[in-house]
């Protein structure tokens, strides 16, 4: 049990579940993602010392960092987190104030639900807060995405990270990745609601396929360059992609992969004006769409996010299904009629079972803010 009269404040940061546009952040494309109410709190006091004691709710570990010598906890399990964003935040000339923190994550790991990005841009907020300072959650979530790239090895995009800190409760972000403009979209599905469904596929080495589809990307783009004066990828319209493509003389699988890119942003647009007209049906058609692209063109689904996709998709309450985050492994998000969603789960976990030989979770959760702080 936490108790929480103990510490000075409470400061939670959320997952996030993407609805439509990925692997198009690090192309400069525009994504839909919101924030969820499964999330990493850190309760936080300060403790008069130039130390940070860190504890978790969940694992034995304690571990003291000093304040003077954040840089050199890169190897240190479960610390090196916190840790990473300690030194970032404070090389970025933010006081680091000695505090006991104490972290609770909800956001279950490996989930492709962005467990990683609640924890740094939680611990940046709880920094932010004990020092006095106005928080400034666009500058938590890009240090935070700078320590995923430094101390996770993910060479990811901006996305989760912004999600995490600027999620609103009830909507969408249509975000721009590459200028950071955003637009809160409200979630109105009318009857039908979320569904997200992990696949449970155990050992997922994300880390280096997800670098290799990055660096697919960035040669798809110099030789796009050859052609036409673009800076990034998610400025081709389809129609213009396809034209040029045939001018070129492609390498491997660098050519489906921008193909992915390029159509993944048409979605997006077409998707973001589905939700505001109220357009659910055609919101569900995009995401099974997109999901396939995933799975043949950018071809990072697996046999098990697959399963459950199409169990999904074949089930009559779900109008549209696909996984979520990076791939490999984790979840499905799905848009199901409220009145089938008991009848969706079980009988998309007896068609998962019978196919992958054990069940898919389902979480029960909604749509969030990003960052939210409490004094206690
Ligand atoms: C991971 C990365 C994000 C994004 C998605 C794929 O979640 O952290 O930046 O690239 O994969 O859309």
């Amino acid at each position: 049990m936490i108790n929480e009269k103990e510490y000075m404040y409470k400061v939670s940061a959320a997952g996030r579940v993407n609805l439509i546009g990925e692997h198009v952040d690090y192309c400069g494309g525009k994504v839909l993602p919101a924030a969820l109410s499964l999330k990493n709190t850190v309760y936080v006091r300060p403790n008069g010392t130039d130390k940070i004691n860190l504890a978790w709710t969940d694992i034995p570990a304690r571990i003291t960092l000093d304040i003077g010598r954040l840089g050199e906890y890169r190897d240190v399990k479960y610390a090196n987190y916190p840790a990473g964003c300690a030194w970032l935040w404070q090389q970025a000339g933010h006081k680091i104030v000695g505090c006991d923190m104490l972290f609770d994550c909800t956001v279950p790991f490996g989930s492709g639900l962005s467990s990683s990005a609640a924890i740094e841009v939680s611990t940046l907020a709880a920094f932010s807060v004990l020092a006095g300072e106005e928080l400034d959650p666009v500058k938590i979530a890009l240090t935070a995405q700078q320590a995923e790239h430094e101390y996770a090895g993910v060479n990811c995009g901006i996305m989760d990270q912004y999600t995490s800190a600027c999620g609103k409760k009830d909507h969408a972000i249509l975000l721009d990745c590459k200028t950071l403009e955003r637009e809160y979209v409200p979630i109105l599905l009318g009857d039908y609601t979320l569904v997200i469904a992990n696949c449970n596929k155990p050992h997922n080495l994300v880390e280096s396929k997800y670098n290799d589809r990055r660096a697919e990307t960035e040669r798809a783009l110099e030789l796009l360059q050859t052609k036409a004066d673009i800076s990034c990828l998610a400025e081709l319209t389809p129609d213009v992609f396809e034209r040029l493509a045939e001018t070129i003389e492609w390498e491997g699988k660098v050519q489906d992969r921008a193909r992915h890119v390029v159509r993944e942003c048409d979605r997006v647009r077409r998707a973001a004006s589905a939700m505001k007209r109220g357009d659910v049906g055609a919101l569900g058609e995009l995401l099974n769409e997109s999901h396939a692209s995933l799975r043949d063109l950018y071809e990072v689904t697996g046999v098990e996010l697959d399963t459950l996709a199409a169990a999904a998709q074949a089930h009559p309450a779900c109008i549209g299904s696909r996984m979520t985050g990076a791939g490999f492994g984790g979840c499905t998000v799905s848009i199901v009629q409220k009145s089938g969603v008991e009848d969706f789960q079980a009988r998309v976990t007896a068609e998962y079972e019978k196919k992958i030989g054990y069940k898919p979770s389902f979480y029960d959760c909604t749509i969030e803010d990003g960052i939210i702080v409490e004094k206690l």
